[in-house]
């Protein structure tokens, strides 16, 4: 049996398209199970660049199939335009992809909410994609799923009570343009025609295939400080990035879990607000920026850019039960005379022991660093660990002991060919 879960260690885009699409070379299922299409995950091969939103990374080898389990929101728009570009690009997604009768829809209320709620005070800096509020309708019990999609009645009374209430708070609370109700109806059964031979009974699709000795990839999407519950609340996303997430949404429980691998970037960033105690908001954080490419692949934003903080990667191994992990974007790092790492942080002239998500805490921190010698050189054609300079080994000797990890993977390079397992 293997069934891994793949986590994003930090603030997201730590590089897990990437890893996904090593990993599942020899994987026959992937499968998402959270967020939307807030998530942007990059898969480079040759000189063709994927970005990924709802599709697990895992299309792009031929003989994987995808799946989009129950914990997902999807944006029927931008699910249909991702379908369109692969198929443009001679990937096949008939027949390999399969989505969740139980995932909920994204509406337009949700993204019109979604901008409306980040246009007023206390913004998060949300990816504008629809995802907070199509959660706060799915926990509310009033969600439209996929399989209303299927029953013409059912699809057509559901959307005219979410609109009934919804053009309301529009007009009433927000002084806003109501919805066209028939417009959106209309929109919606169109889906119903093109996604009909897509859905599947996922959590009997998923345990049968691993019963039958199937190997099964879970991609998480956003990264474990963006959690709901454990992230900085609340400059987070409105779903569970963490490994727990990964059962609740697929239906594969938690005792067919064989490994849980963490993606960690080699030094830090976060897109929108919230608390970021290694944050360089100076020339530095620029360089990093500039030299990795910190710009979102959802967005556009420009990433906010800092130094690796082990002890934010610790409190995460610990909340996820990281196995192995993959460090990313090492080679950003030989641009540097000197790396800081953050070992710790001070509060109050006292050190902390645990890592503090309160996020009032976490902007009074002050991180404790230890400063190491760069190695100033091109390190992105190395092609194993032996390669790497010494200086780079103590770098990532110094992770595994501040920050409590397993390195298995490291990656040198946005390509497929610039990656190597560490034995
Ligand atoms: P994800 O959301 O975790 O999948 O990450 P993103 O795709 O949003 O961001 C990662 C970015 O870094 C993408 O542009 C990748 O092509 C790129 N990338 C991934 N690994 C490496 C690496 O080792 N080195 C460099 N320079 N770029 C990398
Ligand atoms: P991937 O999967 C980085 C951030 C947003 C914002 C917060 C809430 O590519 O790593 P949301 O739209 O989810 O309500 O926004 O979460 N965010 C991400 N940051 N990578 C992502 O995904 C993200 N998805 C959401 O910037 O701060
Ligand atoms: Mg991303």
């Amino acid at each position: 049996m293997n069934v891994t879960v793949l986590v994003g260690s930090q603030w997201g885009d730590e590089g897990k398209g990437k890893i996904v699409d090593i990993l599942s070379e020899n994987v026959d299922i992937v499968a998402r199970y959270q967020g939307g299409a807030n998530a942007g995950h990059t898969v480079e091969i040759g000189d063709k660049q994927f970005i990924l939103h709802l599709i697990p990374s895992g299309i792009l080898r031929e003989n994987v199939i995808c799946v989009i389990g129950n914990g997902v929101v999807i944006d029927p728009s931008a699910l249909l335009q991702e379908i369109e570009l692969l198929e443009k690009n001679n990937i096949k997604v008939d027949g390999r992809l399969f989505i969740s009768h139980n995932a909920h829809l994204i509406m337009p209320y949700h993204k019109l909410l979604d901008s409306i709620s980040e246009s007023g005070e206390n913004k998060i800096g949300t990816t504008g994609r629809g995802i907070g509020p199509c959660y706060i309708d799915k926990y509310a019990r009033k969600g439209i799923r996929i399989v209303d999609l299927l029953n013409r009645t059912v699809l057509e009374e559901k959307i005219r009570a979410n609109l009934k209430e919804k053009n309301n708070l529009l007009k009433k609370v927000y002084d806003h343009d109501e919805l066209d109700v028939e417009a959106i109806i209309k929109e919606y059964q169109e889906f119903d025609k093109r996604i009909d031979k897509y859905i599947k009974d996922v959590p009997s699709y998923l345990n049968n295939a691993i019963s039958e000795g199937k190997s099964v990839l879970m991609e998480g999407a956003q990264g474990a400080l963006l959690d709901v519950d454990h992230g900085t609340y609340p400059y987070v996303t409105s779903s569970s990035p963490t490994s727990g997430g990964a059962c609740i949404g697929t239906g594969i429980p938690p005792n067919r879990i064989t490994q849980i691998f963490g993606i960690v970037k080699a030094y830090t960033t976060r897109v929108g607000n919230g608390p970021f105690p290694t944050e360089l908001v100076d020339e530095e954080g620029e360089k990093l920026r500039k030299t990795g490419a910190e710009y979102g692949a959802t967005t556009g934003r420009p990433r906010r850019c800092g130094w690796f903080d082990a002890f934010l990667v610790k409190y995460s191994v610990m909340i996820n039960g990281i196995d192995y992990v993959a460090i990313t974007k090492l080679d950003v790092l030989s641009a540097f005379d000197e790396i800081k790492v953050c070992t710790g942080y001070e509060l109050n002239g006292k050190s902390l022991k645990s890592f503090p998500t309160d996020v009032n805490r976490l902007y009074s921190v002050k991180p404790i660093y230890e400063t190491l010698t760069g190695w100033k050189t091109d390190i992105s054609k190395c092609k194993s660990y032996s390669d790497l300079p010494e200086k780079t080994k103590n770098y990532l000797a110094f992770l595994v002991k501040h920050a409590g990890i397993k390195i298995n993977i490291v990656s040198v390079g946005p390509k497929r060919t610039q990656t190597f397992f560490v034995q």
